[in-house]
């Protein structure tokens, strides 16, 4: 790595300091230098002695990038204010400057021009890549492939440090069971086991064995806590949920992300209990920091310590200020309310200084853990930045996570695989010849027009398929505006895609959303096919039965007439970069599908909420002995319970076959394993992938416990004809859940255990826990 010298006073003065940090820690003013032993807690200890409060107050003050900073000082406005800032030391981090030049040169004030020259974090959403796009994370977690999830984080790690980044805003780890919720896009799915698993992969991709590599990045868990429980799916909307679906669902994979040794984490929009979280010490003190022992930092999301206010949680900036410092949020993403109001609620003795020094250390302790204090240019290397975004390695790996993440949801009469010759193929949808929709919503550091089309995709299989717009969807650009959710009502093109229909071998069609049509502020109040969608694809089954529905979405759809209807349904989200190689290598039976869903699929959008963990109810089917007729009982009278596509759910090339289900006892102690085996055969015709999922359900507890609950799976490839024994464990650590005061517990009693390929799996079982 290319070093660059630091040759500057403040610098040095730190540097020098850092060797006598030892000698230094007795001296400090603060609460908690007495008893640290790390070296990194003395140094930090130590430098907190030389800060002003100012000085420690800007370190918890993040700005957003405010000018292109290798060109001329900013003389007025904003601009010059942070500017004048980040000279003063009062900014720690800034969101969303990049490019080794831009970086550098905002480093290079913070550095040098600074009193105690301290370096800053930069922060962006590197959600799924940097340039390199690979699939969104729900997409990803379709795989069930948390190997290829990790290196897929790790990717854009890579990447993203190689444009100067240290810090990503992710993973998002919010579990949501609400598909009208556009950030569901950006998630694990609804299941919290599951969830926690992704969680852990994705940091441990971010940030690696050894942060202080130039090629490791700080990972954030957000948003904490409760945000994917929007209220009617409505982003920014109130949260209303109990302290059970907060202890078993909401918070698990948070912990296990802290497990993990996540460095930061986000707190979130919406409020809890009637407390906004970024004002809510009951999560982010109580829980986070010191039960669960948290030692990195959080993060306010954007704006949202000025929100407190907003919420009418606080009388004004100032107040929000406060409040959000001492409930433990320890950087102000650009409320300003910080900047702006701690040092005088500290001098007002309204704020401790003890919180300021807790929080910023926090803060120095990221940076030190980063190297930043031994090089703070340590990501700005030009070279780094030109061989590795964009690299062919990153390419294959997003193509190989991106077949991955394809999920095979119909296949009637073996449509699927189309041949590679001889087949008379139409390819019909505005979606399959965009080369911007596939990158997805969050997409920091690619250009738009960059994915590889469907259209491409299968060209490369096939030169002479033929292709119809049908219907225009969006305005492919939108990505901060509303204008992408206007759907275009021409129906113009509609005819022309049915004649050319007409004696066609196949018809590929691919519609759903685009892009950025789900995502941040994207709720929707309609799942169905957005636009003219549906029209068209009624309009084409008309005079072709032959269709393969190929889905493009950030967030399940109510495809009902679909399902009814149509032979062959792909599931390929958006994709990212490679998105159009991975999906013509599915449908030409280059790669076959194995993914399975991590969202259900609701039959029509009054589902929602739907998931496959419900509770029982009291009245859970018809009372025994009733008439078939009578309603008193959990169900509507105008469409089943069922989800369309259930939780786990997905189809392959070749059928799977679970049999020979065995426990290795039928009883066992609390501190005992029992171990579930079952025989796995590929009873198909060609070599497929399958995820074997085992769920439980716990008959009897103090607290109601969900019908089912994932508690292992197993992702196996067999050749056909091939058989495996799949071997599952259960403990304590899966056979508990939380009380209502966030205490794990463990009950005695009996528990079903069920083994398939989905969450409706019907190979059952059960033994008693003692
Ligand atoms: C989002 C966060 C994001 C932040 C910075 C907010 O609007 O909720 O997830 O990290 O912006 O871009």
């Amino acid at each position: 790595m290319k070093k660059t010298p630091i040759s500057l006073l403040p610098v040095l003065v730190l540097t020098i300091l850092w060797s006598c940090a030892g000698n230094r820690s007795n001296s400090m003013n603060t609460t908690a230098t007495a008893t640290n032993t790390d070296p990194i807690d003395k140094k930090v200890d130590s430098l907190l002695a030389l800060m002003t409060l100012e000085e420690k107050v800007g370190q918890m003050n993040q700005y957003n990038g405010f000018f292109d900073a290798t060109g001329p000082t900013p003389q007025e406005g904003n601009s010059k204010t942070k500017y004048e800032h980040i000279q003063k030391g009062w900014v720690g981090s800034m969101l969303n400057v990049r490019g080794v030049d831009e970086v550098r040169a905002v480093q290079k004030i913070a550095v040098e021009q600074s009193r105690l020259g301290i370096p800053l974090i930069f922060g962006s959403d590197i959600i799924h890549g940097y340039k390199t796009l690979a699939p969104i994370p729900l997409a990803e977690s379709a795989s069930w492939d948390l190997e290829a999830i990790e290196k897929s984080a790790r990717n854009a790690a890579i990447e993203a440090s190689a444009t100067g980044l240290n810090w990503t805003f992710a993973p998002n780890v919010d579990i949501s069971r609400d598909a009208r919720w556009g950030r569901v896009m950006e998630g694990a799915g609804e299941d919290p086991y599951y969830g926690s698993l992704v969680a852990a992969a994705r940091v441990r991709g971010f940030q690696g064995d050894d942060l202080s590599a130039h090629n490791t990045i700080l990972a954030c868990a957000k948003h904490f806590a409760g945000y994917g429980f929007s209220e009617a799916g409505r982003d920014y909307n109130t949260v209303d949920i109990n302290r059970s679906t907060l202890h078993n669902v909401v918070l698990p994979p948070f912990k296990a992300a802290v497990d993990a040794n996540v460095k930061t984490l986000m707190n979130s929009f919406n409020e809890l209990d009637g407390i906004p979280a970024t004002a809510n010490s009951y999560l982010q003190r109580e829980l986070l920091k010191e039960k669960w022992g948290f030692d990195g930092f959080v993060v306010s999301d954007w704006g949202s310590i000025g929100e407190i206010a907003i919420w009418g949680a606080a009388e004004n900036l100032r107040e929000a200020a406060k409040k959000a410092a001492i409930a433990g949020s320890d950087m102000d993403m650009e409320s300003y309310a910080y900047v702006e109001h701690l040092v005088a609620l500290v001098k007002d003795g309204e704020v401790p200084e003890s919180v300021i020094d807790e929080a910023a250390g926090r803060i120095l302790k990221a940076k030190f853990e980063l190297g930043l204090f031994d090089d703070p240019y340590k990501y700005c290397d030009e070279t780094r930045e030109i061989t590795l975004i964009g690299s062919e390695q990153q390419n294959q790996d997003a193509l190989d996570i991106a077949k991955k993440s394809i999920v095979l949801l119909k296949n009637q009469n073996n449509l699927l695989p189309l041949k590679k010759s001889g087949q008379d193929v139409l390819v019909i949808g505005d979606l399959a010849d965009d080369k911007n929709s596939p990158l997805g919503s969050w997409r920091i550091g690619s250009d738009n027009e960059t994915a590889v089309s469907i259209l491409e995709g299968m060209k490369q299989y096939d030169a002479n398929i033929s292709y119809q717009q049908g219907v225009r969807l969006t305005d492919a650009n939108a990505e901060f505006t509303l204008e992408v959710q206007v759907n275009e009502t021409d129906p113009s093109g509609i005819d022309a895609a049915v004649q050319a229909a007409k004696g066609k071998d196949v018809v590929v069609m691919v519609l759903g959303e685009h892009g950025f049509q789900s995502g941040e502020g994207r709720s929707r109040t309609d799942l169905d096919l957005p636009g003219l969608q549906q029209e068209l694809l009624e309009a084409v089954y008309a005079v072709n039965k032959n269709i393969v529905l190929v889905l493009n979405n950030g967030r399940p759809l109510a495809i009902s007439w679909a399902d009814e209807n149509i032979p062959a349904i792909v599931e390929a989200w958006h994709l990212g970069t490679q998105a159009g190689n991975a999906v013509a290598a599915v449908l030409y039976g280059d790669h076959n599908p194995g993914g399975k869903l991590t969202l259900s699929f609701p039959r029509n959008i009054g589902q929602v909420p739907i998931y496959y963990n419900y509770k029982m109810t009291g009245r859970p089917t018809n009372l025994p002995g009733a008439p078939d007729d009578l309603v008193f009982w959990s169900h509507y009278s105008d469409v089943e319970n069922t989800p369309l596509y259930p939780f786990g759910y997905g189809l392959s090339y070749t059928t799977f076959d679970y049999d020979q289900l065995s426990l290795s006892n039928q009883e066992i102690g609390m501190n005992d394993k029992i171990e579930i085996q079952v025989r796995l055969t590929n009873t198909g015709e060609v070599a497929g992938t399958e995820v074997a999922q085992l769920y439980i359900r716990d008959k009897v507890a103090s607290i109601t416990r969900p019908v089912r609950e994932l508690k292992g799976f197993k992702k196996v490839s067999l050749a056909p004809g091939e058989s495996t024994i799949i071997t599952f464990e259960l403990d304590q650590s899966t056979l508990g859940y939380y009380n209502n005061d966030g205490e794990y517990m463990v009950e005695p009693g009996t528990f079903e255990i069920f083994v398939g390929g989905d969450s409706y799996a019907d190979l059952t079982s059960s033994f008693r826990l003692k």
